[in-house]
């Protein structure tokens, strides 16, 4: 199927990355850091999981090994357009599974991808009351694989993301290569969800999507205040053009601050991007994920 005919028929728009969950070896320290790094309150959901809260932002941290990512999980709007969407995925041969969040309403499903990790779909439910806070919309996640070409024909072909822009090794003369990073949005937001390929798979980062540069000043202060210090950037990005800087939570995983995302309407076509750091960051180094080490 060509990425016009999938535009055709794909139920997956709009679909917003509503939560999703990581793991660690001290679930209840985890929060803890998130309580005060992102603002967000913390509510027990069951024995070693956590939901913690925030404005316009929320995760549930359960019991595992550090730096795993067992699931992220995309709202769509209403149980209609779950239900077109249950019958297309069906139709492409992914098997639903019961949906493991206990956030979306009665009805989600879930699908596991070439990595093992679940996608999950479910309705978000009424809209939250947004608590006080620097503002920071959960936006996208972004994980690295070593089934890179399987991870991106699965979100592309069988979920019905669409495909933003790509960057691409080079082809030994100079031209555009096989791809080895592929950003895919269900909504405008130029990408909610992106593979990297790597060596190993693993989890990558997940970001939050602020107002304005202005945000990008006073995160970095609130992070400052709390000696967490940033590792990449200020920088901006070439794929999806977004402002951007990132930091580390206690167990190693990566939150990115970013602002100004480009918006790619349905049918508008991505860039394809050389492998070589402008896609990554136009400011400066890149961080490259598909060499070990
Ligand atoms: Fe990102």
């Amino acid at each position: 199927m060509t990425e016009g005919e999938l535009l055709d028929v794909s139920p997956l728009w709009p679909a917003d990355l509503d939560h999703l969950r990581i793991d660690s070896p001290d679930p209840r320290a985890l929060a803890g850091f998130y309580e005060r790094a992102l603002g967000t309150s913390i509510s027990p959901l069951g024995r070693d999981l956590y939901l913690v809260e925030g404005r316009q932002r929320r995760l549930v941290i359960g019991r595992g090994e550090a730096r795993s990512h067992p699931w992220s999980a995309f709202a769509l709007e209403d149980d209609a357009q779950l239900e077109r969407y249950r019958r297309f995925v069906a139709a492409r041969g992914a098997e639903p599974l019961p949906a493991p969040s206990p956030l979306f309403a009665r009805g989600g499903f879930a699908l596991r991808d070439p990595d093992g990790r679940l996608a999950v779909f479910g309705v978000a439910g009424a809209e939250r009351a947004a608590p006080p806070g620097l503002p920071g919309r959960l936006q996208h996640v972004v994980v690295a694989s070593e089934r890179f070409p399987a991870m991106m024909s699965f979100y592309r072909d069988k979920l019905g993301f669409l495909v933003s822009d790509t960057v691409h090794v080079d082809d030994g003369s100079g031209g555009l290569g096989d791809v080895n990073v592929c950003f895919l949005r269900g909504n405008l937001d130029h990408h909610s969800f992106a593979v990297f390929r790597a060596p190993k798979s693993a989890s990558d980062h997940f970001a939050l999507e602020v107002t304005g540069w202005d945000d990008i000043r006073r995160w970095a202060d609130h992070f400052a205040a709390l000696d967490i210090g940033i590792w990449w950037g200020p920088g901006r990005h070439g794929a999806g053009n977004n402002l951007f800087f990132m930091v580390k939570d206690p167990d190693g995983n990566n939150v990115e601050i970013s602002a100004d995302l480009e918006r790619l309407p349905k049918g508008a076509p991505g860039r394809r991007w050389p492998a070589g750091g402008k896609a990554l960051n136009l400011w400066g180094p890149a961080w490259v994920r598909d060499t070990p080490g």
